[in-house]
């Protein structure tokens, strides 16, 4: 691949971007939230001088974000999440149009990735905003240097939300974190219909499959298995849920669908895909059940639900029969389909989450941001919830953005709310 490299950026090809230019403004268009908060930004400059390390998903969303930090003023350096889930495009449209340095090419090796989060931390970061927590974790490893000058920084995904309070936990985070996640506005929507719809655009991009009478298992319950079961399911799927925890197990069952331990599901399954952000869920034992022909894929940030090593090692032939297929004939005659290399299959195969869903999530990222460069002093150095006025607040953005009202309460049901006194008349 030949890409264009230099101390200020790394990208695939700086003359895509035109073409990034266009799909920037097309994402845009479906993120008023934060283009008000974008306007807000460009007047009261609220982070000024801020040097800001982002670790992020390089897609036409994330631009938008880019470009409404820059605006308030600050001098970011980007890098990507995932070394699959780059635009190209956008890459050379933030980088040739926007004057923000990007280190991010579609299909980097794990080498150039880590390299692109160093050249992103050249910055000196005072915020940092990671997605997965890699930036944060490559700053207390190799970094150490730099932590001193670190303020706060923010969290967009589940996985580095556990990350990072795994991080707290042990006394090792040096540097408090708003999780962007925990707000409602970012998982009830992103993580649940984000991931939902997206999840499955991935899958028919990547195989073309009908879902519709096709058995598949989610793994995981969580908001985003929650999103991609209801989806799967609109689409005609048989859907079976797998889970450890048995609340969720629960909630799948009363939502309509089978719930069983994975072997028992495995002999059964077209499709499976992984939404748990935890290590080897599809394993040695569920692949020599698959049926032939199973099509296996992940949607969790980390490319590791799936034993890939097993799955090698199991195998006799790999062959590609279409771009981020990869069918493996194992030892028992049967083959295998894994999808994107086990890699977020929303973002590898497909184009992330809707721009529509991203506002929400970004809207909290940015006035995170404002946050912390405000409050920084103040907040002890954990894991911080998305305070509640900057998520109701978003929530009430989009509402007016979508044209909907909503009643408010009277006078009457505001005291009702906080008395005691009146019960059953
Ligand atoms: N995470 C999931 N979808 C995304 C998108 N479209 N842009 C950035 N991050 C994402």
């Amino acid at each position: 691949m030949s890409t264009t490299r230099s101390a200020d950026y790394d990208v695939a090809d700086p003359s895509l971007a035109p073409e990034g230019e266009r799909l920037i403004e097309w994402a845009g268009r479906e993120m008023p939230v934060l283009r008000l908060i974008r306007e807000r930004f460009e007047r009261d400059r609220p982070l000024e001088g801020m040097r800001m390390a982002g670790c992020l998903h390089v897609t036409s969303e994330t631009a938008n974000l880019a470009i409404t930090l820059k605006a308030g003023g600050a001098e970011l350096r980007l890098c990507a999440s995932n070394p699959l889930s780059t635009q190209d495009a956008v890459a050379a449209a933030l980088t040739r149009s926007h004057g923000i340095p990007t280190f991010a090419v579609k299909g980097e090796d794990s080498a150039r990735y880590y390299g692109h989060i160093q050249s992103a931390l050249e910055v000196r970061p005072q915020l940092t905003m990671d997605d997965g927590a890699d930036l944060v974790a490559e700053l207390h490893k190799g970094r150490q240097d730099l932590l001193d000058t670190v303020l706060a920084g923010t969290e967009e995904t589940t996985t580095g939300v556990i990350r990072l309070r795994a991080m707290a936990r042990d006394g090792a985070l040096r540097f408090p974190i708003i999780a962007v996640n925990e707000a409602l506005t970012k998982h009830l929507f992103d993580n649940r219909y984000g991931t939902g719809q997206s999840t499955i655009d991935g899958l028919i991009r990547a195989t073309n499959v009908l879902l519709a009478g096709k058995t598949v298992v989610v793994c995981g319950y969580g908001w985003c298995g929650r999103g991609l079961a209801s989806r799967a399911a609109g689409l005609g799927a048989h859907v079976v849920v797998t889970e450890v925890d048995p609340t969720r197990a629960l909630e799948a069952v009363m939502d309509g669908y089978r719930v069983m331990p994975l072997q028992d599901a495995a002999p059964e399954a077209d499709i499976v895909i992984t939404v748990t952000g935890d290590i080897n869920v599809v394993d040695r034992s569920h692949i020599e059940a698959f049926k032939d022909g199973a099509i296996v894929a992940n949607s969790g940030h980390f490319n590791d639900e799936i034993n890939l090593a097993a799955l090698d090692d199991l195998s006799t032939h790999v062959s590609a029969p279409r771009q981020f297929v990869q069918s493996h004939r194992l030892r028992n005659g049967r083959t295998v389909h894994v999808l994107a290399e086990g890699r977020l299959l929303n973002l590898a195969a497909a184009e992330g989450h809707p721009a529509a869903v991203m506002d929400m999530s970004f809207a909290n990222q940015a006035l995170c941001a404002e946050y912390v460069a405000r409050n920084h002093a103040s907040l002890e150095r954990r894991v911080h919830d998305v305070p509640p006025e900057i998520d109701s607040e978003v929530a009430r953005l989009k509402l007016t953005a979508m044209g909907i009202a909503i009643d408010t309460l009277t006078a009457e049901q505001q005291s009702y709310l906080s008395s005691w006194e009146s019960g059953t008349s």
